[in-house]
């Protein structure tokens, strides 16, 4: 319990006083957080460096990702933490990102991946765009400043540190991770199909040499391991499970290995519905939503069927711009209007999730809470009068 002064200089720490003592209490005006921050001095409100020169409308090689989530975390240490996730075959390590608001309170996760699949470079810009958007913005956005009370958003930049790497030094279009088979004959798993869901039933090849090879087993992969373990390990909290892919200009639902649709496929349907309609009002890309194994292929072992049989009711598959024109080489002009487009489809799945977890987390200023307030801060005044 903090003593009563360190509440005096703002509403802020009226309102968490107030929470504090009645737990019940819940300020039920959206426009108060505003009144609350216009009231801040001004250098605590000012803008904050939070992409340090990061040029986010280019591709960038793994080392300078290693670097950005370094940075990131350090400029914005208040909200971001980097974590260990596992390791590569190549021995990498893979990070995820944590951004987390402080809170009393148990929270939710939404978790995105990105970059499963080499070649897919604009997926890694877009989880890159992502963390930069939310940190700039969650101050004033106000779909962003209430999911952040309630929401812990992890993001994996890219699941296939090796297969990225290797797309960029050896084979633009290299799409697996890069453990040998057969000897060292061949290479690579298509590490969207080593997930453990109908592991090698349909829309895999069991040649080490195919673009679609699943592995020896499901989670034969370490990488496929690390993100397994993790989500498994948090899947009670884990809400939604977003993976970006390109390219197609979709949102898939689960699942891929069979037609027979979910049991909350009208929730997923309409959800994938609202935020492609979200995603099109910015440049009036059209997006077709749907489940995988309808308007794409069959698949298996993919990690959003595995998410959602595993318990995460929300699970979502992106193929981002374009349709086929430059397809997996998405020319770098185009970062800037996908990621832009690509965010407004993620925040509406975030609003869903947030509304319908929380329906009760908007700010609302009743009567009597406001006379509580009111002598709240009349007793503190009174208080700071006789103590200074
Ligand atoms: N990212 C997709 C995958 O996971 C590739 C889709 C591209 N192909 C297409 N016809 N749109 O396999
Ligand atoms: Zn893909």
């Amino acid at each position: 319990m903090y003593p009563p002064w360190q509440f005096c200089s703002n509403y802020s720490g009226l309102f968490s006083l107030l929470s504090s003592l009645f737990p019940s209490f819940r300020v039920l005006i959206p426009d108060v957080q505003k009144l609350v921050d216009q009231s801040m001095p001004k250098e605590r409100s000012s803008h904050r460096q939070v992409s340090g020169g990061y040029v986010y409308t280019e591709y960038h090689p793994m080392e300078e990702i290693y670097q950005w989530m370094t940075q990131i975390q350090k400029n914005n240490s208040e909200l971001v933490t980097q974590h260990f996730l596992g390791k590569t075959f190549e021995n990498r390590t893979m990070y995820y990102l944590q951004i987390s608001q402080p809170s009393n309170k148990p929270k939710k996760i939404i978790w995105m991946d990105c970059g499963i699949h080499a070649r897919e470079w604009i997926s890694p810009a877009f989880c890159q765009w992502f963390v930069k958007e939310i940190l700039q913005n969650y101050k004033t956005d106000p779909k962003i400043r209430r999911f952040l009370q309630h929401l812990d958003l992890y993001v994996l930049p890219v699941l296939n540190i090796d297969g990225y790497i290797y797309s960029w030094e050896k084979e633009r279009l290299w799409r697996k991770s890069r453990s040998p088979y057969e000897n060292g004959t061949c290479y690579g798993v298509d590490l969207n199909r080593n997930f453990n869901s109908s592991w090698g039933s349909v829309g895999v090849s069991f040649n080490c040499s195919s673009d679609l090879f699943c592995g020896s087993g499901p989670e034969s992969e370490p990488e496929t391991r690390a993100v397994a373990q993790f989500i498994k390990s948090k899947k009670s909290d884990i809400l939604c499970y977003l993976t970006i892919h390109s390219y197609g200009q979709l949102i898939l639902t689960p699942y891929g290995s069979t037609t027979k649709p979910p049991s909350n496929n009208e929730e997923l349907m309409q959800v994938a519905k609202e935020a492609a309609a979200a995603l099109t009002g910015k440049y009036g890309t059209s997006y077709k939503v749907g489940s995988t194994a309808l308007i794409l292929y069959s698949n298996s072992g993919s990690s959003r069927d595995w998410a959602h049989t595993i318990g995460i009711p929300l699970s979502f598959t992106f193929e981002l711009r374009d349709t086929g024109t430059y397809g997996f080489v998405l020319p770098a002009d185009q970062i800037q209007p996908t990621c832009e487009e690509t965010m407004l489809a993620v925040t509406t799945i975030i609003d869903y999730v947030d509304k319908k977890h929380f329906p009760n987390g908007a700010v609302v200023l009743t009567s009597t809470t406001a006379l509580i307030c009111h002598n709240l801060l009349y007793c503190l005044n009174l208080l700071t009068s006789l103590c200074c």
